[in-house]
């Protein structure tokens, strides 16, 4: 079945970017000239998505006035001639795919998050994007790739990278056999290991394609006694265990935008990338890092 459905949870409450997320949501913070999320909903688009369920919380209004007309702002643009280029970027955003959003009224976890999507999905596979991990990729968007994987192989699908050992140990641990190319099997999936559990230093990032029995799954899983949280984490592993979940090693740069290594790591580097801005930042780096 095609996909073309989309679910981005942004309900977390940012802590690890506290004071910036405090009244601005992590997710729209902004990467050169353009918010976090507006990233995930273009490669959502890039990748045939048609239909985008974003879950939100108290405070994320500002999201769904991002994705709308901003009527005085455009009329204003579109009367000057030498604006209509910044007319069509503030205008076409309205336009990238159908949009609802939905609020998680307790933050109570990722996989509590996404069972708010449930109606939304009704029986079709789904694409879940977590709302704070962007992904830059300059060939086929990363969610595409994981799409293509999952209808080719019947399966559901993730997103891994190769990890360090320290971040496999805070992220998770998959244990895997080759499929094809850069698509694998995956067969068990050990959330936070010690060092001596690590089974490979693959660990999921942000992106995965599923079927709407997670959503039973999710609904087994106990909460965290520790944190109170739903894991999702729980219904991947229910898919590996049940040899119905691939993993795949996507082409495609990771920053993490709900830490501030990583909010740093994608404005400079897609910064580099920019045709504006590019040429010139890349002049004030060079300068910058030979007086380091
Ligand atoms: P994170 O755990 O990275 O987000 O969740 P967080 O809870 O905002 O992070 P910190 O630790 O407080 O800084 C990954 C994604 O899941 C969403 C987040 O918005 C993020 O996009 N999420 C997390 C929810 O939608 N609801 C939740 O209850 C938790």
């Amino acid at each position: 079945m095609k996909i073309t459905k989309a679910v981005i949870p942004a309900a977390g409450l940012g802590t690890r970017v506290l004071p910036a997320s405090k009244s601005v949501p992590k997710e729209m913070l902004n990467i050169v000239d353009k918010p976090a999320i507006q990233y995930l909903v273009e490669e959502c688009a890039a990748a045939g998505i048609t239909d985008i369920l974003i879950i939100t919380n108290r405070g994320k209004g500002v999201i769904e006035d991002h994705f709308d007309y901003a009527f005085e702002l455009e009329e204003n643009l579109r009367k000057s001639p030498a604006k209509q280029a910044l007319y069509e970027a503030v205008h076409s955003v309205a336009d990238l795919a159908n949009l609802y959003y939905i609020r998680q009224k307790e933050t109570k976890g990722l996989g509590h998050a996404i069972l708010a999507a449930e109606s939304f999905v009704g029986n079709e596979p789904f694409a879940v994007l977590y709302g704070d991990d962007i992904i830059y990729s300059e060939g086929r968007p990363v969610i595409g790739q994981l799409i293509d994987a999952s209808e080719k192989y019947g399966k559901c699908a993730c997103g891994v990278k190769t990890c360090t050992t320290e971040q496999v140990m805070k992220y998770c641990t998959l244990d895997v056999t080759p499929a094809e190319g850069n698509i694998y099997h995956v067969h068990k999936i050990i959330e936070k290991p010690a060092r001596e559990q690590i089974l490979s230093h693959f660990s999921i990032l942000g992106r995965n394609v599923v079927t709407p029995d997670v959503f039973d799954m999710i609904r087994n899983t106990a909460p965290d006694p520790r944190t109170g949280e739903v894991y999702f984490s729980e219904a991947l592993s229910t898919l590996a265990e049940n040899d119905r979940l691939l993993a795949v090693d996507f082409i495609g740069d990771r920053y993490d935008m709900g830490d501030k290594l990583g909010i740093l790591q994608a404005n400079v580097e897609i910064a580099l990338k920019h045709p504006e801005i590019g040429a010139t930042f890349r002049t004030y780096i060079k300068e910058l890092a030979g007086k380091l």
